[in-house]
């Protein structure tokens, strides 16, 4: 894990909300994770989560865009993602931030395991 965040770099975010919590340092709310360009600048966003109590306030949508402009930055020419068809949340922010589904495999993870496939052109 460590030696891909050295390579992953920026592709690696976290957003932190108030500077004093109750641990008195800075809390992570929010985090970001996606693969640096790799065969036909195709990205693949890995992970994107907000914690529950912080839902809703934009964040979500702001980890996406910097991480997409970071892909972009790096050379990608599409950034691609799977989605439990099921998760309402994701597919709303993907959507909102114009991918596309371009497939969806029933069996991604595993029998019955179904993701979508959405991809965003950012050339
Ligand atoms: C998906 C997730 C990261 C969104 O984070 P967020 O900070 O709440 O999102 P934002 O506040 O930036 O919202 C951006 C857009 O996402 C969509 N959205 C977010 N929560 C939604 C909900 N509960 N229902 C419907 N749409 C939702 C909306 O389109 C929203 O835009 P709007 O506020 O203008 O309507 C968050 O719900 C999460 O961590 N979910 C659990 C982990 C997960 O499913 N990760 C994705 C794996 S593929």
């Amino acid at each position: 894990m460590r030696q891909f965040l050295d390579i992953a770099g920026e592709l690696f975010t976290v957003a932190v909300g108030d500077p004093v919590t109750r641990s008195g340092g800075p809390e992570v709310v929010g985090y970001m994770l996606a693969s640096p360009p790799g065969q036909e600048q195709l990205t693949w966003l890995l992970s994107l989560a907000v914690d529950s109590t912080y839902r809703r306030v934009g964040i979500g949508r702001r980890l996406m865009l910097r991480t997409l402009a970071i892909c972009r930055s790096r050379g990608a020419s599409r950034v691609r993602c799977t989605v439990r068809p099921d998760n309402r949340p994701m597919l709303s922010l993907a959507r909102s931030l114009n991918f596309a589904e371009v497939d969806e495999d029933p069996h991604y993870f595993g029998r019955g395991k179904s993701r979508k496939v959405l991809e965003l052109s950012v050339s």
